[in-house]
């Protein structure tokens, strides 16, 4: 099937969530903070106002080792060579790899034009579904390729069977497939064995491109990164970005990782601009454990416990393993999202065909304090109030 998109009382929630995992916000780690708005910005600058849960974004920033990293590095910023903290060798080793099995870009979103460009021949096809991220099949319409976007299942998971029947009858025309995992908007994982059986069924030519954006908030055993089957040297490009577990979505950071074959090919099409900041500052991301961990145990405190508050009001969330959330809203999300606009509160936009789920993304507790009240102004009687079941 084609797609219709081508070418054309929750403080008490939170409050016990960040207490049980021994943490207050100003606590040791609670360092991990943005700077505050210059003085007086605060009241004036509608951005700083926003409660913003609607890309998916680390709140708290870089941490401050990254900080400490980066401001010694501005020294550079006046050269074009110079030492850059190993950025390329310490991605690899963090996988095992060598550095040819490695692609650094501004952001993995850049990762993703690079592939669609290389991969993806004219009217050739990308293979994926739909709702899910769609930067790859935007690549697609503009360069004269096209989309074949498949619906998830019932219970929102990727029907991979369908994805390998649609590659397999479609072979020669398919540049490549692509699947989110955990998939954006959804939060829902594919598991390892489901990953492992459509690499097993489809032509082995074909490459796959597995975005794994969300990686670092995945506690579900049943996943696992695809980067070993990059190992056993199949036809597979791996995805991460260093905007969401470290902070860096204005900064842009995140590369791919490949068979060399695969790199080589996708390297012409790159810009190579990671400014030395950035560089330093990924460094110091992979080094920061500790911060890593709490920016994934709270992220999941604090969505567990929103999740919870609004079952208990009655409506269906998907279980989510990344940094956000869908609710069903049972009436169009966008009169919805228009509700907590007027609140100063963002969040997701429409993903179609799921419109009448809303997207949240999980900031501080703070935020999150801000969307539950909005939540209980905007659905007073709880589910009951949208006539949906
Ligand atoms: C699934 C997925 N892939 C890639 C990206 C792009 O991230 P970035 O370009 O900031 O690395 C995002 C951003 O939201 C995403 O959700």
């Amino acid at each position: 099937m084609k797609n219709g998109f081508s070418r054309r009382h929750f403080v008490g929630g939170a409050a016990a969530a960040l207490g049980a995992l021994g943490l207050r916000p100003g606590s040791a780690l609670g360092a991990l903070k943005l700077p505050p708005p210059p003085p007086g910005l605060a009241q004036l600058d509608p951005y700083d106002r926003l409660a913003k849960l609607s890309s998916n974004e680390n709140p708290y920033g870089p941490s401050d080792k990254m900080m400490e990293s980066m401001n010694a590095a501005w020294k550079y910023s006046n050269r074009y060579g110079y030492p850059d903290g190993d950025i390329l060798e310490k991605i690899a080793e963090h996988h095992g790899l060598d550095t040819d099995h490695i692609i650094m870009n501004a952001g993995s979103g850049e990762t993703l034009k690079v592939a669609g460009i290389a991969f993806l021949g004219h009217e050739e096809k990308v293979v994926g579904v739909e709702p899910t991220y769609m930067s790859v099949y935007r690549v697609a319409t503009g360069i004269d390729a096209d989309v074949i976007a498949r619906p998830l299942l019932a219970d929102h998971t990727q029907d991979i069977d369908d994805l390998i029947q649609v590659t397999t009858r479609n072979y020669r025309d398919v540049g490549l497939v692509y699947i989110v995992n955990p998939n954006n908007p959804t939060g829902v994982v594919v598991p390892d064995s489901d990953i492992r059986h459509l690499l097993d069924n489809i032509p082995e030519d074909i490459p796959v491109l597995i975005d794994e954006a969300y990686h670092h908030f995945v506690r579900d055993p049943r996943y696992s990164s695809a980067v070993k089957y990059i190992k056993e040297g199949r036809k597979i490009l791996v995805t991460r970005t260093f905007s969401k577990i470290y902070g860096m979505a204005g900064l842009r950071l995140g590369y791919g990782i490949a068979p060399p074959e695969m790199i080589h090919e996708m390297r012409t099409y790159a810009t190579g601009s990671v400014n030395a900041l950035v560089r330093w500052g990924g460094v110091a991301a992979l080094e920061d454990h500790a911060s890593e961990k709490y920016v994934r145990d709270t992220t999941i405190k604090l969505r567990e416990a929103t999740m919870a508050d609004l079952r208990d009001q009655g409506f269906e969330v998907i279980p989510s393993e990344t940094n956000f959330f869908m609710v069903h809203t049972g009436r169009p999300a966008s009169e919805v999202r228009a509700e907590f606009r007027r609140r100063d509160v963002a969040v997701g936009r429409d993903f179609p065909p799921m419109l009448d789920y809303l997207r949240v993304s999980i900031g501080t507790e703070d935020e999150m304090k801000r969307f539950m009240a909005s939540w209980n102004e905007i659905f007073p009687d709880g589910m009951r109030a949208t006539g949906a079941r």
